[in-house]
């Protein structure tokens, strides 16, 4: 099963949308694919100091990141990182839950001068899971979007890029 994880806390969201075009690109490779974002259970993560005070729908989200076949996770930019509930989520993450799971990383921002959060901030968070980060990871930002939709040939292109790497990663998925 493929789970998107998208941290925006309003919708319309360029996140979700940037989310929603990888998965697309997927085509499901991964069989089930669903798509949480952060604007229903927001308030319920962020309430919880640890994973067990976790009721309802954000339990399940929780459990669904840690049990997925694959991940493809974004967050709006905030002052210059991934949002601080982002962070809280994989907080409540157990530690050895992604191990080896396959990843695609992506955010979102205003402007372009914040586009290496993917590769300073994101790309790290998952290297202390031990998660399969693949290569390509995906920044868009507010003039990369026509129509609420992704639609920079260098964005789109990276997107088909990194779907390609989760798509190689299926061997080891199978196994
Ligand atoms: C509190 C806050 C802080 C932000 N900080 C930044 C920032 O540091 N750099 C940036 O490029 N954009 C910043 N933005 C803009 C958002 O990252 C951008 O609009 C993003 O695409 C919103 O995603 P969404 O539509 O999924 O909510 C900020 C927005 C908010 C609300």
């Amino acid at each position: 099963m493929l789970i998107g994880f998208s941290a925006n806390i309003q919708r319309p969201s360029k996140t979700r949308a940037l989310v929603e075009e990888i998965m697309a690109a997927l085509g499901g490779g991964f069989g089930p694919a669903h798509l949480h974002d952060l604007s229903d259970t927001a308030r319920a993560f962020g309430g919880a100091l640890h994973a067990g005070e976790l009721t309802g729908e954000a339990a399940r989200v929780l459990a669904a990141i840690e049990r997925a076949d694959a991940l493809v996770v974004a967050s709006p930019v905030y002052k210059g990182s991934y949002t601080g509930l982002f962070k809280h989520v994989f907080d409540l993450v157990r530690p050895d839950a992604l191990y080896r799971k396959p990843v695609i990383v992506a955010a979102t921002g205003g402007g372009p001068r914040h586009a290496l959060v993917v590769e300073h901030q994101m790309r790290p968070l998952f290297g202390f899971f031990r998660a399969r980060v693949m290569p390509t990871a995906i920044y868009a930002c507010d003039a990369d979007f026509s129509d609420g939709k992704p639609a920079d040939t260098t964005v789109r292109a990276r997107i088909a890029e990194a779907a390609g790497e989760l798509l190689d990663s299926r061997p080891a998925f199978a196994a």
